[in-house]
């Protein structure tokens, strides 16, 4: 009885404390990933993600729901028709290819904290195998 209580109240601490690190992981990626947006992004999605006139689209969830494809564009680009909030977008995005995994990753996840609600961390595993497959340029 008490070896099952301490257990339990073993088992809750481990989680807690587990639960205490990815959070403090997701904001150190979330702060890495704000400075990297700044830099690498908001120069055309602008600091607030709503784009700018016909030139640039806002962040769209429709576009942020396939994960390993905004990987492949923010490393190599993307040039192909898209529409963002009634409005066609068919300019080039420009390719990263100085970013490395771990940035692609810090910059994945301030996106999709800030406009995805995410409160878990995009891995630099996820990236990794992401970038395996990304269809060539
Ligand atoms: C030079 C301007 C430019 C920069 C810098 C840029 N993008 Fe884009 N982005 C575009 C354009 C233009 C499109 C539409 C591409 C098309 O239609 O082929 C786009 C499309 C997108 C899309 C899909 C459509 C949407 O609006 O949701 C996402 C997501 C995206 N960019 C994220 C990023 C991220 C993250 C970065 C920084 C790593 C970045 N972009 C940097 C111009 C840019």
């Amino acid at each position: 009885m008490k070896i099952t209580f301490l257990l339990g109240a073993f088992l809750v601490v481990l989680f807690l404390s587990c639960q205490g690190e990815s959070a403090i992981k997701h904001e150190q990626y979330v702060a890495e990933g704000f400075t990297l947006f700044q830099t690498h992004c908001a120069n055309c999605h602008q600091r607030d993600g709503k784009g700018l006139e016909n030139l640039y689209p806002a962040l769209s969830t429709d576009y942020l729901k396939d994960k390993a494809q905004v990987i492949c564009w923010i490393k190599n680009g993307v040039h192909q028709p898209m529409t963002v909030n009634g409005k066609i977008y068919n300019r080039a995005m420009p390719a990263n290819p100085d970013l490395k995994e771990l940035e692609i990753a810090e910059i994945m996840t301030y996106v999709y904290a800030t406009w995805g609600k995410e409160t878990e961390i995009t891995t630099v595993k996820t990236v990794q195998t992401a970038l395996e497959k990304c269809p060539s340029k």
